[in-house]
């Protein structure tokens, strides 16, 4: 389905003395009162940069965590994006709070709009909100991705209202190096699955399981798959009211001719600490206080061969504990193979951007989404409200 785009509109002269209203995605970490990763605001920079120099009068916005409505608290605040983002267009950019209501913009200059979802309406979608933000604007811009599976009055409900509604070149890219990965994806297809828990991630690892060749878990899913698997775990953060859940991926995998890897061979200690000593063990030996942080070097070795030979590889989630330095090995191991595989990679999620960064290889990965929540959405197929409002509008104007 066509979608307008910020970038057609711009070459067509039509964003000329026009009030454009920018939905980012500015979420980012924040350090005592300082961005402490600013890979998504870097991201976002283009878009902004393409309406001002088209002429517009540029009103960018977003949200920051997740704040009640109706008040902006100290750590609420997108003042440290803005300083950030100053820096990097080299021109001011003023923070302007309660701006429902009205905002004061010239041509040729930006400004960013108070978190968004400081105002009362805005998770829930409010259409007499979105009705007002509409009115603020004559060109309305989603280049969210990483909100693009929230259905929010920036994201979704002001779409339906703007005058004119398109998607910004970083939700463009977004969808177009997604899509493609997916829907012909060259095979073996591989993925890697990490994180904390099976529960948050079982419907991604179901539809994985449905459309890859080989389907690699990590981290704590990693442990409560090895407890399916009837190995002994000790102390290991696992859910062991998921092992059905685990057992049924395995066997959608093995209906297909191919077993999830189990690891042979783990890094365990007895606390959660960077300087806790590591000890390489048989994945059988596991002791009953012993906590796994990593798989082994032999795990990895075997994960790596299978990397470096697929056509595809999809990243979301560490194997171990990374940030800990002797935890660190299984994870700098697999992101040393997709760095050398000939396939196509793509990543996403803040963990993962964090190794990918760590490690030192984002030149060397196809494709790094700003998505968390909204890349796992759009791996698993599903219909992302703020994609689909643009589709809306874009086949109505046809
Ligand atoms: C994210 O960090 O994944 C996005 O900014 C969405 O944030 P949310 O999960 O609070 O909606």
């Amino acid at each position: 389905m066509t979608i307008q785009t910020l970038t057609g509109l711009a070459q067509s002269g039509a964003l000329k003395g026009k009030r454009v209203f920018i939905r980012s995605d500015l979420n980012v970490p924040l350090e005592q009162g300082h961005v402490a990763e600013d890979t998504r605001i870097r991201a976002s920079v283009p878009a902004i940069r393409l309406a001002l120099d088209a002429g517009a009068a540029v009103m960018v916005t977003s949200h920051l965590g997740r704040p009640k409505e109706g008040t902006v608290g100290p750590d609420d605040t997108l003042r440290p994006v803005a300083e950030r983002l100053a820096e990097l267009l080299g021109r001011p950019v003023r923070l302007v709070a309660d701006w429902v209501g009205g905002v004061d913009v010239a041509p040729g200059e930006v400004v960013l709009l108070e978190n968004c979802r400081c105002n009362p309406g805005e998770k829930k979608n409010d259409p007499e909100l979105a009705r007002r933000m509409a009115a603020l604007c004559d060109v309305y811009v989603n280049d969210a991705f990483g909100t693009a599976h929230r259905a929010e009055a920036t994201t979704e409900g002001i779409a339906r209202h703007a005058p004119v509604a398109c998607a910004g070149p970083l939700l463009e890219a977004e969808l177009d190096a997604l899509g493609r990965a997916l829907r012909s994806p060259r095979r073996p297809m591989a993925a890697i699955v990490g994180g904390s828990k099976v529960s948050t991630k079982l419907s991604i690892l179901q539809s994985l399981a449905d459309k890859v060749d080989q389907l690699i878990v990590g981290g704590g899913i990693a442990n409560t798959f090895m407890l399916a698997a009837g190995l002994p775990i000790g102390k290991s953060l696992a859910e062991p009211d998921q092992v059905d859940q685990a057992r049924a991926v395995m066997d959608a995998m093995k209906a297909r001719g191919v077993e999830v890897p189990i690891p042979v061979d783990v890094v365990v200690a007895t606390a959660f600490a960077a300087d806790a000593p590591a000890t390489v063990k048989d994945a059988a030996d596991v002791g009953p206080d012993d906590l796994i942080l990593d798989i082994g070097p032999r795990t990895a070795a075997a994960l790596a061969d299978q990397l470096r030979k697929a056509g595809t590889i999809v990243w979301n989630g560490p194997v171990g504990v990374f940030e800990f330095e002797a935890f660190a090995g299984g994870t700098r191991v697999i992101a040393q193979a997709i760095a050398e595989s000939d396939g196509f990679s793509i990543a996403g999620g803040g963990d993962t951007l964090a190794a990918i960064a760590k490690f030192g290889i984002a030149d060397r990965v196809g494709y790094i989404s700003t998505g968390g929540g909204a890349f796992l959405e759009f791996l698993e197929g599903k219909t992302l409200p703020a994609v689909a409002a643009l589709q809306a509008r874009g086949a109505s104007e046809k």
